[in-house]
């Protein structure tokens, strides 16, 4: 249990399966559910399996005979002999199941969640919703990437409803990591006790207090910023003011960081020339202000380059809002 809540705190991960079964050599649904049947009564030692409305299952299939993946999906449910029962409202938690069969080997595991974690509950804008918030475990990599001991500041200045800033005061406090709503702490046996030694292990992760500010030219996203800061319990280690980026200056020296996801992507660049002047006008006050910092960003490399700024990193590229933008660092 401690291994799996640690490895479910990590703020870059998006799915941890705990593996229940591996059944090699399946060539038929009634194999599986007499495989599974046979299986859960060791399950049932710690999963709630008494009702289907509150199970997902995902199913991939590759290179083997047992292939269509509905049929796999309901040979388990059958093999849980578990009604469906469709008076009872889908009782919380839900359980997700993730089946693999891959050459004939069939793995059987649970999710630590039943949404991806990369999901944050605080936000009230969606990462699906349009309006370009940042997936939370691509805002943490980021950080994660540019912050170390040494660094005292990171600043956002196209902080948006806060995703990176917020991340980062993630990070730093351990307790609202451990904390998290997670399915598995729904799960039979689930001990308390072990979220005080799971804060313990993060706090080896050497990340000092940082100052953490984020900018925004638009107020209503400023706002919603404050309002996901506090829902995420790091109100008090992030500040959010709204301004345009020709106007940011350094008032905190050096040994800092610039981690950002500014605009980027065909949706967002008013027929190509506005982004590009953006990142001239950014790279010209970067480069007066915030000499020697570092600098991380997720952006397209034509942007980026625009901004005349040192590259130090190899390019990392997401696949992400139908782009395919770089993540990208460097010194200022
Ligand atoms: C891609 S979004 C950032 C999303 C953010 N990472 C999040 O998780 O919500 C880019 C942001 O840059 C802001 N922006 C655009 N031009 C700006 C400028 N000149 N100065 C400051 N902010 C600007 C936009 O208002 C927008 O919120």
């Amino acid at each position: 249990m401690r291994r799996l809540l640690h490895l479910s705190t990590l703020p870059i991960a998006s799915l941890v399966l705990l593996r229940l079964s591996t059944y090699r050599s399946v060539y038929s649904t009634q194999q599986l559910t007499s495989l599974v049947r046979s299986s859960k009564s060791e399950w049932k030692t710690f999963l709630n399996l008494t009702n289907t409305s509150n199970i997902k299952v995902r199913t991939t299939a590759t290179k083997s005979k047992l292939n269509h993946t509905q049929a796999i999906a309901d040979a388990f449910k059958k093999g849980l002999n578990i009604s469906y029962d469709s008076s009872s409202p889908p009782s919380s938690p839900s359980l997700l199941f993730h089946i693999r069969n891959d050459h004939n080997k069939i793995t059987l595991s649970v999710s630590t969640s039943s949404s991806p974690l990369y999901s944050r509950p605080f936000r009230t804008v969606s990462v699906d919703s349009g309006k370009s918030p940042l997936r939370g475990n691509i805002a943490s990599y980021m950080c994660l990437k540019t912050l170390n001991k040494d660094v005292k500041f990171l600043v956002d200045p196209f902080c948006g409803s806060g995703g990176v800033c917020i991340e980062a005061g993630v990070m730093l406090r351990k307790e609202v990591r451990v904390k998290r709503d997670l399915e598995m702490k729904g799960w039979r046996g689930y001990d308390y006790g072990v979220e005080g030694s799971v804060c313990e292990l993060l706090k080896g992760e050497n990340l000092e207090d940082i100052k953490i500010v984020g900018f925004d030219r638009d107020r209503g996203v400023v706002e919603a910023a404050k309002r996901n800061a506090e829902r995420a319990g790091v109100a008090d280690l992030v500040e959010f003011r709204e301004g345009v980026i020709s106007d940011l200056r350094n008032e905190w020296g050096e040994k800092g960081v610039i981690v950002s996801n500014p605009p980027w992507g065909k949706r967002l660049d008013g027929g190509g020339k506005d982004l590009r002047n953006l990142y001239g006008r950014t790279g010209e006050v970067l480069r007066k202000e915030f000499k020697g910092w570092g600098i991380g960003m997720l952006t397209e490399r034509r942007l980026w380059a625009q901004m005349k700024v040192k590259e130090t990193s190899e390019e990392e590229r997401f696949s992400y809002a139908g782009v395919k933008p770089s993540f990208i660092r460097g010194i200022i």
